[in-house]
């Protein structure tokens, strides 16, 4: 004999079950729909933010000459950093790629091209920035350098017409006189083109991300300085209204004498 009260829980018990197996269902078949190798939803048109090395908490690199322990820590940044850049390395998983063109590796319908290849950035590219020539990287003697990517977007073609875009930094307007010349690596302080379109972590085991070096030779002793840096493109717009972080970063740069 079943009771009223019986019936109801009995109803809310298939209720329930079947709402759970409607939403596992959809679940199921959502999870069929995805691609491990490409992501499903992309903003198309994206311009990446950018980021510095050597990183601390904030955006500020500030040290003494003077004092090996106030740059030791920002070398060893950049030393493990840059290690999987090493020259011998870089030959060991990646291609001497052909410059100036994209390195295109389309799947060809549904037949995958994967793993993909990836092309060599060589550590001694960056030269006086690689910590090779220069084991501190300019920090013992107040040139220091900095290194900027480009955050990775997957297939995003950052140049047309075989010109690759091009890092350029400046001081904010009240700091203009205390930056003094600067000098990039590799020069004009492009990302070569062969080192995109970006494939994903799956596809692109090996990717290597290109950077830029930027060293400053003569930026003033004892003095904040405003410093930003930006892509410069001609398929990236930078800092729209929407995103004013895309295609550039902002950093304060402060050298102490002692
Ligand atoms: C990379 O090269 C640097 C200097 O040339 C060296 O000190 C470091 O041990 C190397 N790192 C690796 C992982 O081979
Ligand atoms: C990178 O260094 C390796 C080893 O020295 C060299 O064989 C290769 O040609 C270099 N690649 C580039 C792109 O300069
Ligand atoms: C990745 O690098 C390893 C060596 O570290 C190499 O054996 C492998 O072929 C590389 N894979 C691709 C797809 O480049
Ligand atoms: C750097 O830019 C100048 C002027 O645009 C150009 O003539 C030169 O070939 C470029 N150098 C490299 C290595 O791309
Ligand atoms: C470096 O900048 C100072 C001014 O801040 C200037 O007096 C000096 O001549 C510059 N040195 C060189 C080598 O350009």
């Amino acid at each position: 004999m079943v009771t009223p009260t019986g019936l109801i829980l009995l109803f809310y018990l298939v209720f329930y079950l079947f709402l759970a197996g409607m939403f596992a269902l959809t679940m199921y078949i959502m999870l069929l729909t995805l691609d491990d190798y490409k992501p499903t939803w992309q903003d198309r048109l994206v311009t990446p933010g950018m980021m510095i090395r050597p990183k601390g908490d904030q955006l500020e690199i500030t040290f003494s000459v003077s004092e090996t322990e106030s740059w030791d820590n920002l070398v060893q940044n950049l030393n493990t950093f840059l290690s999987p850049y090493n020259d011998s390395h870089q030959a060991q998983t990646n291609d001497n790629c052909p410059a100036d063109q994209y390195f295109i590796q389309e799947d060809s319908g549904e037949v995958r091209n994967n793993p993909k290849r990836s092309c060599q950035f060589n550590r001694t590219m960056l030269e006086e920035c690689s910590g090779v020539s220069d084991r501190f990287y300019g920090y013992n003697k107040g040139q220091p350098c900095i290194l900027i990517k480009l955050n990775r977007v997957i297939n995003m073609l950052p140049g047309k017409d075989g010109q690759s875009p091009y890092v350029t930094c400046g001081a904010k307007r009240e700091d203009s006189d205390k930056i003094g010349p600067l000098v990039y690596y590799p020069p004009n302080g492009t990302f070569n083109l062969m080192y995109y379109p970006y494939y994903g972590k799956k596809a692109q085991v090996n990717y290597t991300q290109p950077l830029v070096a930027v060293k400053f030779l003569n930026a003033s002793m004892n003095t904040d300085i405003n410093v930003e840096c930006k892509i410069n493109s001609n398929t990236l717009a930078t800092g729209s209204e929407r995103d004013k972080f895309a295609g550039r970063v902002s950093f304060k740069l402060r050298i102490n004498d002692k």
